[in-house]
């Protein structure tokens, strides 16, 4: 396993790009998914800077909070319930522009401007979701969409 990830400068694309691989190796040949989603928050906090990254992990009827970087959260999300809560009952990713627009969002970190929300899946069910908050708005489109479903699909099956 490498030691440090290295950091992309060029555009979005660019620095998923380099990213995914990176990942890829990060999580090779390691079975425990804690351990993996750990290692994919900080990877993808590094390279982004987003405000917070992590995981909820489906439990029951509620997602509870999972490894991530960034500040405290919130850890138990209702299905349904916030963006989170939307994505797993919609079985969707969604993405937020701007999280004053989106009804029931929960504010976690008064600081988040704009979230996307990836779910993930075991036989075909939601078991996660991933969750990224920006500072800024309008910070996620569907390239994002794009290269985080294929992270989050390193722990599908
Ligand atoms: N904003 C999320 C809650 C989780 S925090 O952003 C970490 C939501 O509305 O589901």
């Amino acid at each position: 396993m490498a030691e440090e990830i290295q950091l992309s400068v060029g555009d979005k694309k660019a620095q998923y790009e380099s990213l995914i691989p990176q990942i890829k190796a990060l999580i090779s040949g390691e079975p425990n998914l804690v351990a993996n989603l750990a290692n994919v928050s900080a990877a993808l906090k590094a390279q982004f800077d987003f405000l917070w990254v992590g995981f909820y992990l489906v439990d029951k009827e509620e997602l509870v909070l999972g490894p991530f970087q960034g500040p405290i959260a919130c850890t138990r999300i209702k299905k349904g319930n916030g963006v989170c809560g939307a994505a797993w009952a919609r079985n969707e990713a969604i993405v937020v522009p701007d999280v004053d627009a989106f009804p029931g969002h929960i504010a976690c970190s008064s600081l988040s401007r704009s979230e996307i929300v990836v779910p993930f899946y075991s036989s075909g069910e939601v078991t996660g979701v991933l969750d990224i908050d920006s500072a800024s708005l309008n910070t996620f489109d569907e390239l994002d969409i794009h290269y985080l479903t294929s992270i989050v699909n390193l722990f599908s099956s």
